[in-house]
């Protein structure tokens, strides 16, 4: 299910390039090419765009300052558009890719221009096969018809961990390595970095991308429409769970979120909601607050890249618990203790009271590891984790006090929500079928790891 503000999901997909410029596309990058670089970064900056891949970080900002310091330090520049779309509960960049990958690709074009990247790399995940598709045709055909800078635009099919989508460990996969995340970030070490030549990367995301072909078509005042001072435009928000519609869904900023998952998703009887995995739990008390970046984060939780998982009250909180740090500990690469033994521990620890096998001692145990499963981390999953298990301990402390005490076993039904697709028309969900199969080591329990692992070194 769709809804459409006419912004950037178009209420019938676009098919072609010729529809894309009969709808007035193509004008974005036609008023780039005459503004200049500059002058596009300044309209980005009026328009107050910021990131939609999680942290909200302001566009402009980011394009000036990755710019200047590769023209402080005589170095190349690159760009890396984010289209891997891992985080749980989160559909909108595969849906922009499939109903209008040509706005995406425009501002892949504006940007190069901007910032004057030598080239772009679209990092998308190899099992995406139809937003894939869809943009490796729409790529050719606006390579074929001419448009500036998209002959520089490279796609690069990459693996399904979830730290593909960190921004460093995309590199590393761009560059042929599994998905680490670095030490160092794009906007210091970029591309192809050596020690005389750190080739600083913007790395963006999908739908920011997609918000600056439109602001540059029709100009920052007209973004700011919609939106809230702070946080202005719309913002292509995944709602999933226990809700009647589930669907992805293109708001103004600074709605409510109850307008958002009751009066649209159709939630009712709301328990605890997750925006990925990334932030502290959503409770009924928080509903009205503004789906805006700096009211989420006031509000004790964040935005993130717009995706709502649903749990409601027929929920047990230690099933929503231990699907989520179970994927955490999954995912975390394990190149810092802390993450990958800490998200370990709890997650085992979650499955202890769901098997009512738990004593009061677990709990403490969990909330001491929690907050040392940050220490030395090289990347943000385990500041998410800690947010999530932390504020989840707290506001349903008396629930995980009583199911352990009363040593009650729970339903332990709940699927690990990674969305494999959405119907667009009935609303269907379907979830990644093999996840509770994945190990800690990213194999798979019904495939031989050794065989895995040597696809995955393949693949990249
Ligand atoms: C564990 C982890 C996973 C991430 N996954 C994604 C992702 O799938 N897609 C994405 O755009 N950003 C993802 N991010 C955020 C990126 O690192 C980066 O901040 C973002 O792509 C920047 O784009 P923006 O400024 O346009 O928001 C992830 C971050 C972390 C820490
Ligand atoms: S913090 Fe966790 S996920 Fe990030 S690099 Fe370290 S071990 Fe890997």
């Amino acid at each position: 299910m769709r809804h459409d503000t006419d912004r950037l999901l178009p209420s019938e997909a676009v098919t072609s390039l010729d529809a894309h410029l009969a709808a007035g596309g193509g004008a974005g990058l036609e008023r780039a090419l005459e503004l200049g670089g500059d002058a596009v970064i300044a309209e980005i900056e009026a328009a107050g765009l910021r990131g939609r891949g999680g942290a909200g970080f302001p566009t402009a900002t980011k394009w000036r300052g990755v710019r200047d310091t590769a023209r402080a330090g005589g170095a190349r520049l690159t760009l890396v558009a984010n289209a891997a779309e891992g985080e749980p509960g989160t559909y909108k960049d595969r849906t922009l890719l499939e109903v209008q990958p040509y706005a995406f690709l425009e501002g892949v074009c504006i940007a190069l221009h901007a910032s004057g990247a030598d080239y772009a790399v679209v990092g998308i995940k190899e099992k995406f096969t139809t937003p894939l598709a869809r943009l490796t045709a729409a790529l050719q055909e606006v390579v074929a018809a001419g448009w500036s800078h998209a002959d520089r635009i490279r796609i690069v099919p990459g693996p399904d961990e979830y730290l593909f989508g960190e921004e460093s460990a995309m590199l590393e996969v761009i560059e042929g390595d599994l998905p680490m995340p670095r030490i160092v970030k794009p906007y210091e070490l970029g591309l192809g970095a050596t020690t005389a030549s750190p080739n600083p990367t913007i790395v963006n995301n999908v739908e920011t991308l997609s918000h600056a072909a439109r602001i540059l078509a029709n100009g920052a005042d007209w973004f700011r429409q919609a939106g809230t001072q702070a946080s202005p435009g719309t913002m292509v928000f995944t709602v999933v769970g226990d809700v009647a519609n589930p669907g992805v869904y293109e708001l103004a900023l600074g709605t409510s979120l109850r307008t958002l998952l009751e009066d649209i998703a159709g939630a009712e009887d709301v328990k605890a909601v997750y925006s990925g995995v990334s932030n502290a739990v959503i409770t009924p008390s928080m509903l009205d607050t503004p789906l805006c970046f700096d009211a989420m984060s006031d509000a004790g939780s964040g935005l993130g890249s717009g995706g709502f998982v649903v749990y409601d009250s027929s929920r047990h909180i230690a099933d929503v618990l231990s699907v989520l740090v179970r994927f955490l500990a999954v995912e975390s690469c394990g190149q810092c203790n802390a993450c990958k033994l800490g998200n370990t521990a709890m997650s085992e620890s979650l499955q202890r009271v769901q098997a009512g096998e738990a004593d009061d001692i677990e709990l403490d145990t969990i909330a001491e590891t929690v907050s040392g499963v940050t220490d030395q981390n090289r990347c943000y999953l385990p500041v998410g984790s800690q947010l999530l298990v932390g504020s989840t301990m707290q506001a349903f402390a008396e629930e995980l006090t009583s199911t352990v005490r009363e040593r009650r076993s729970t339903p332990a039904d709940l699927p690990t929500p990674l969305i494999e697709s959405i119907d667009a028309d009935t609303g269907e969900v379907t979830y990644d079928p093999r996840y509770h199969l994945k190990q800690l080591d990213w194999s798979y329990a019904d495939q031989d790891p050794a065989a895995e692992r040597l696809r995955a070194i393949r693949r990249t």
